[in-house]
């Protein structure tokens, strides 16, 4: 039987592989340890969080797959809008997560720039990309750059991918000022906690305000209807490599990988925002039926349910997926 043809996911973590081996195993899950920790404590970083080849290494082992899975799904859902970016600049782009799943999101990319304080994380990250499947990515750019500083240049699409949280809110404000100012589409995605929710909502409320088109996850440009305790968010599956396993001290051959995000494009850039529900949590498959909850276009949030009776659109709603939309 011919073998399956790699995924840019697969190659990715072959890359990873290579990256780490031969590196002294304790010493990469000290660093990992060192990263959990300080992610979970959500707090502006005062000094870079990679703070060393070690921590560089850590990261990219143990959470750059799982960057990249939340960002490819991401990345995707905002390709299906008919935009065709050819450049695409990564802000606080770190080892290019970002930029791998663009790659593969949008074959018409033609030049990236990964833009990072962290010359370490820029390093490998030039490393993994050279053997990379795309030509673009192969020939990106990794430049020192500190926020508030970026170089000048406008692109199709920008994307700012789990940085937020690095930041204070004034920080935060200024750097999707940026990315807004430089960018026709701009993608940003965070933790999807309810922390990471709230940032992600301060985004999506500059985006109005500014009169762009929300590409996603909202059907609508209304208020999110989501009442608390609930947050909007969603899940990407994340093949563990052995490497990956050991390092985590984990068992499963997968994990999930939760995120929110929103994406807006500038006025003009894309014919409008969808017109389908937003499936929010994982469909619930009933003898007959699939029950939903979705987000949708008038601006509410609820139940829906599509059953047996409506033949192809139940059809499609049994592979329907948790972040997907609802099958019209
Ligand atoms: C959690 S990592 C995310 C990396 C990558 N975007 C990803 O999705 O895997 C956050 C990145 O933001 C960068 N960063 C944080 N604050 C920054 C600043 N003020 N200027 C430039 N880069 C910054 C960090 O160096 C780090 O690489």
């Amino acid at each position: 039987m011919p073998r399956p043809t790699p995924t840019f996911a697969d190659e990715l973590r072959d890359a990873l592989t290579r990256a780490i081996r031969g590196v002294d195993e304790r010493q990469l899950a000290r660093a990992t340890e060192a990263l959990v920790e300080r992610y979970r404590a959500v707090a502006p970083a005062g000094a870079p969080i990679l703070a060393s080849p070690a921590h560089v290494l850590a990261y990219a082992a143990y959470r750059m797959p799982a960057t990249h899975a939340a960002l490819a799904r991401v990345l995707t859902d905002v390709a299906a809008s008919g935009f065709e970016p050819t450049s695409q600049v990564d802000l606080g782009g770190g080892t290019g997560a970002a930029a791998w799943a663009a790659a593969a999101a949008f074959p018409t990319l033609e030049r990236i720039s990964v833009l990072d304080q962290v010359e370490e994380a820029l390093r490998l990250g030039r490393t993994l990309a050279a053997d990379a499947p795309a030509a673009a990515l192969r020939s990106a750019r990794f430049d020192r750059a500190v926020a508030g500083r970026w170089p000048e240049g406008r692109v199709d699409l920008v994307t700012v991918s789990y940085v937020l949280s690095e930041l204070d809110a004034s920080e935060q404000e200024a750097l999707v000022t940026d990315a807004m100012a430089r960018g026709r589409v701009v993608v940003v995605a965070e933790p999807g906690t309810p922390d990471g929710y709230a940032r992600v909502l301060r985004v999506r409320d500059a985006f109005r305000g500014a009169g762009w088109t929300l590409l996603g996850p909202c059907p609508h440009a209304a208020d999110c209807p989501l009442a608390q305790p609930d947050w909007c968010h969603f899940a990407a599956r994340v093949n563990r490599s052995a490497e990956h396993r050991r390092l985590k001290g984990a068992d499963l051959s997968y994990e999930d990988e939760k995120y929110s995000w929103v994406a807006a494009a500038e006025p003009d850039v894309v014919a409008s925002q969808t017109n389908s529900a937003r499936i929010l949590r994982h469909p619930l498959k009933r003898k007959g039926f699939v029950e939903f909850q979705v987000c949708r276009p008038d601006g509410s949030a609820g139940r829906e349910v599509v059953s047996k009776k409506s033949g192809e659109r139940y059809r499609a709603a049994r592979d329907a997926e948790w972040g997907g939309l609802l099958p019209g």
